[in-house]
């Protein structure tokens, strides 16, 4: 998908909690397993997309969080190694611009949700980042609130329309309990470098607002310094 596309989801996304009981079509199936597929391949990880099933949100802690009709989800799992939640929350966020674009609605989710409930194997060796849900939403959600940009961003030396466009990207970004623990640095060498502030789930919402950057800026990863 080019970044025109993604963009046009980075824009229209927002956190949907409350599901239709519409199954899934066999062709966002279909397309769902290809996006997982290839988000597995290229972020390394082994993220399992669980269809129908939906005892891991009929509990508690998910009413509370306001979470119905939740039968679908993707969860982001791969080797617990160095990076691993940057990387999760970078594919991750991949696949809630795509299921976006498929028609589909999506909602990060760290805490409120069952663990004991997931309806796939998590192997030895293998830690579970986050869990996003994926289905029919029953509307299409609201936009959060973000920090002003001067709190999000630095730049030193001459400014460049493309790290603002980044930036405009990043503010759109999800993150945990909408915290955007995060500053983006425009150096003199046009590099640019993301810091996380840290905190739980915090690398996750560096790795999604790092995904956000590129698609906004048109830059690869060679943007990073
Ligand atoms: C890593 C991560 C974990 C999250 N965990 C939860 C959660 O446990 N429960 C919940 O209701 N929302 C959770 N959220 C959703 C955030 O509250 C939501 O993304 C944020 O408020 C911004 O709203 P938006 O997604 O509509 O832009 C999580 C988001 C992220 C990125």
């Amino acid at each position: 998908m080019d970044g025109d596309v993604l963009m046009e989801a980075v824009r229209s996304r927002h956190s949907v909690r409350r599901y239709d009981d519409k199954p899934l079509s066999e062709h966002e199936r279909r397309e769902m397993e290809r996006i997982v597929d290839v988000c597995n391949a290229e972020g390394h990880l082994k993220c399992a997309l669980v269809l129908d099933s939906p005892d891991a949100f009929a509990g508690t802690k998910s009413r509370l969080a306001k979470f119905s009709g939740v039968r679908n989800y993707v969860v982001v799992m791969g080797s617990d190694r160095e990076g691993l939640d940057e990387r999760g929350g970078y594919w991750g966020e991949r696949i809630v611009l795509e299921a976006q674009n498929l028609g589909l609605r999506t909602c990060w989710v760290g805490l409120t949700y069952s663990r004991r409930r997931l309806a796939c194997d998590v192997p030895d060796g293998v830690r579970v980042v986050s869990v996003i849900t994926l289905g029919h939403g029953v509307d299409d959600g609201t936009a959060h609130r973000s920090k002003p940009v001067e709190e999000l961003a630095l730049v030193n030396g001459e400014p460049a329309e493309w790290f603002d466009m980044g930036m405009e990207s990043v503010m759109l970004a999800p993150s945990a309990m909408n915290r955007q623990g995060y500053r983006f640095t425009l150096r003199r060498d046009g590099k640019v470098e993301a810091k996380s502030f840290g905190g739980a789930y915090s690398q996750v919402d560096l790795g999604i607002a790092k995904l956000h950057f590129e698609i906004g800026s048109g830059k690869g990863p060679e943007v990073w310094a």
